[in-house]
């Protein structure tokens, strides 16, 4: 089983980020159950170090896909995450999504010909994922059909990863006094999230 850790936290708080909390409690009850599964990571260095698309890009990116070389470095970010069978994807809750590294992360692996194809009715997805979990803290309360949930549920139906589930840890820059104990119950959720798999 291969694991992959999409860590996209970002925090002015390092290492104390509670978006990263939130992922290491997922990942530490994913492991104590999985002890077998392999884990890889993107890095929020890889992710901010990427260029985003312009049309000389994806003309390089088509003619590599009209060629058949999916084996190009291009696609090496889109061949990892279509090749993991179980993907948690962690992001600070930022302008009401989530930040720009990640958007720019979505650009590479959303790759027809590799992520996903079309046929005559429609798009069908491509990935071996069965299985990904958003996670997210935000200093505001939830706010319902969040940009970064919807997006990644959208995606998985693009990739054709039949199950999403997300944890969004918020309220925690309201009254500090609160913050501990909303930012464990979310950890709590998602290490129970994480036994049901
Ligand atoms: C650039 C930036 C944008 C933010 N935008 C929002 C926002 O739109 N809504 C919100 O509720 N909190 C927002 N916040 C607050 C963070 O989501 C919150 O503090 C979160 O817990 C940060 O996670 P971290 O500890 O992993 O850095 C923002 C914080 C930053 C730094």
């Amino acid at each position: 089983m291969k694991l992959l850790f999409v860590n996209c936290c970002i925090s002015q708080r390092g290492e104390s980020s509670r978006t990263l909390a939130l992922a290491e409690s997922y990942l530490a009850a994913f492991r104590a159950k999985h002890p077998e599964a392999v884990v890889e990571t993107v890095t929020p260095e890889q992710m901010l170090a990427l260029k985003p698309f312009d049309a000389a890009l994806l003309n390089e990116r088509d003619a590599l896909a009209k060629a058949g070389k999916f084996d190009d470095p291009l696609y090496d970010l889109a061949r990892q995450f279509a090749a993991a069978d179980h993907i948690v994807v962690a992001a600070p809750y930022w302008d009401m999504s989530y930040p720009a590294a990640l958007r720019t992360y979505i650009e590479y692996i959303s790759a027809n010909g590799l992520a996903y194809h079309y046929e005559m009715d429609g798009s069908h997805g491509d990935c071996a994922g069965e299985h990904l979990v958003y996670l997210t803290s935000g200093g505001d309360f939830e706010h319902e059909d969040s940009v970064g949930v919807v997006h990644w549920r959208q995606l998985c139906t693009l990739f054709g990863i039949g199950q999403f589930d997300y944890v969004f840890a918020g309220g925690l820059d309201i009254d500090p006094a609160k913050t501990p104990a909303l930012l464990e119950s979310a950890c709590e959720l998602a290490r129970r999230l994480a036994e049901q798999d």
